[in-house]
């Protein structure tokens, strides 16, 4: 999800570097210039991206059979305002462990396809069948015109990208991002793959990226306020100093993919919303290891880090109970993030 409101500061408002200067005499010129689409960002021929756009195939069929969000029908817009956070009915909450099982069920079957010579299409189409033989839907499926099953975001690309006709690299770092909607609710989870040996850098990213999910979980509990999960995030990744993206956010989730409310990962101040038992919300940091400032492809969906340095995110659905947050995407196997530093 993107958050455009945090985007920019006005141009008479403090810079967003601290600078105590004027925006508009300090970073406003170059943050335009890095905004403005992806042949005003980095030279590709000077700088070296590692991923290009590849061929985009034909979108895959859901049986007609397997109930579908209302965005499908409604040319991929969720109709209706996004719903206030609320704690969800026990009922919701039963179901939303049941999609988000599925959800890491498939991610994690995944694991064994990924490899050098693979196409992310090719892993596109082992998630949409799994996802479609659970009688699910795979939420991203035209999901404002999105034309994929899943998110495939290799090295640079921080998030969205979507799976094409590019071979997987020895060395590449693959975030694969599965939500799917099963009896009414979504469940959104997402991990990163190593293909093959990726440099110490590229590990550290992903070392690091880890250990902040896993601090932002910690903060999800009820009485604090939201800003908290942020903070941790932040506080972590800077301190090893590495960037969290701004642009991108997570989000409340249930009945609706994308609901209220806003999970910023950095600290955000206007953040007040104290947690409560029962919200349901998704913490998904993007963490770069160099500047978080991003530029789109053309394409409209595809994140790129600014300075084409790697990106990494790692995505659970948490529930807030009365202690320790409840990880809603989980299988029998699967390692909660940690601390691995
Ligand atoms: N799963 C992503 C998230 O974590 C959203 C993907 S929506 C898509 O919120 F349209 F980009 F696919
Ligand atoms: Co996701
Ligand atoms: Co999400």
């Amino acid at each position: 999800m993107s958050d455009t409101q945090t985007q920019a500061p006005g141009r008479n408002d403090p810079c967003w570097c601290g600078s105590g200067k004027k925006y508009k005499r300090c970073h406003a010129g170059q943050d335009a210039g890095a905004t403005r689409g992806r042949r005003r960002g980095p030279d590709p021929e000077r700088i070296a991206a590692r991923v290009r756009p590849g061929r985009i195939g034909e979108a895959r069929p859901v049986p007609a059979d397997i109930p579908r969000p209302a965005y499908v029908d409604n040319d991929g817009t969720p109709p209706g305002p996004r719903r206030p956070a609320i704690p969800q009915d026990p009922d919701v909450i039963a179901r939303m462990r049941r999609a988000g099982r599925a959800a890491r069920e498939v991610l994690e079957a995944l694991e064994p396809h990924v490899r050098p010579g693979v196409t992310t299409d090719q892993l596109d189409a082992l998630a949409h069948e799994h996802i479609v033989s659970l009688g699910a839907y795979p939420s991203p499926l035209q999901y404002h015109g999105f034309p994929k099953a899943v998110c495939t975001s290799v090295n640079e690309v921080i998030c969205h990208g979507i799976p094409d006709d590019r071979t997987l690299q020895e060395g590449d770092a693959l975030n694969v991002d599965v939500t799917l909607y099963l009896d009414g609710v979504h469940g959104d989870t997402s991990t990163m793959f190593r293909v093959g040996e990726v440099d110490p850098d590229t590990d550290r990213l992903i070392v690091v990226t880890e250990a902040a999910l896993a601090a932002g979980i910690d903060a999800a509990r009820p009485g604090n306020q939201l800003r908290e999960i942020g903070r941790a995030i932040q506080d972590l990744a800077e301190a090893e100093g590495m960037g969290v993206v701004r642009t991108f956010v997570g989000h409340g989730i249930g009945e609706d993919f994308h609901a209220e409310p806003t999970v910023y990962h950095y600290d955000e101040p206007s953040a007040t919303l104290v947690l409560e038992p029962g919200m349901t919300l998704t913490i998904e940091p993007m963490i770069n290891f160099g500047t978080w400032r991003h530029v789109m492809w053309d394409d409209g969906w595809t994140a790129v880090t600014a300075d084409l340095k790697p990106s990494a995110q790692m995505e659970h659905t948490v529930l807030i109970t009365d202690d320790a947050p409840e990880l809603l995407t989980l299988t029998d196997r699967t390692e909660p993030p940690r601390d691995r530093r």
